[in-house]
């Protein structure tokens, strides 16, 4: 059976962490909260799997590492939740590359970078995306995650 067809197991969601989130609950606790990437992972799978999604989850600190996962991900994923971190205000490769999956798209801040410097304010990624969230601390992936499985229906 087909992946497409009605009741076939929908493909997972896919859950990218860009630079630095590996260190989430050392790095900056009063901007980025106490909880670590494991938590963000675990309510992660768990909201995916509430709601009938797999979850792929990967982290790295290597912008290629993450454009190479992205290419990969191409008919493998029916949506994609990222944290781009720093790469969100400065990489147009990481932009590109977020658009070969063909599938939708929510990006989601921990802190609210509105409330941040100037450089925090501009995001490549944020015009490909199909909602934003920041400033919810880690919850901001849960509610990235439900919006996701409305949107991919
Ligand atoms: C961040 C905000 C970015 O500006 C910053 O570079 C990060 C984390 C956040 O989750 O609030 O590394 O994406």
């Amino acid at each position: 059976m087909s992946e497409t067809e009605p009741g076939a197991e929908p493909l997972p969601i896919l859950l990218l962490n860009g630079p630095n989130l590996n260190t989430l609950g050392v790095r900056q606790p009063e901007v980025y909260g106490a909880a670590t990437l494991d938590d963000v992972v675990a309510l992660a799978e768990r909201t995916a799997a509430e709601l009938g999604f797999g979850l792929r989850a990967a982290q790295t600190n290597h912008e290629g590492q993450m454009i190479d996962w992205l290419h990969e991900a191409r008919g493998q994923i029916s949506g994609i939740v990222i944290n781009p971190a720093a790469w969100t205000h400065t990489s147009v490769a990481l932009a590109d590359a977020l658009v070969i999956p063909d599938v939708p798209i929510m990006e989601v801040h921990i802190s609210n970078v509105h409330k941040r410097e100037a450089f925090r304010h501009h995001s490549y990624v944020s015009p490909l995306a199909s909602g934003v969230i920041a400033g919810f601390g880690i919850r901001g992936y849960e509610f990235a995650i439900r919006q996701l499985a409305d949107v991919i229906g």
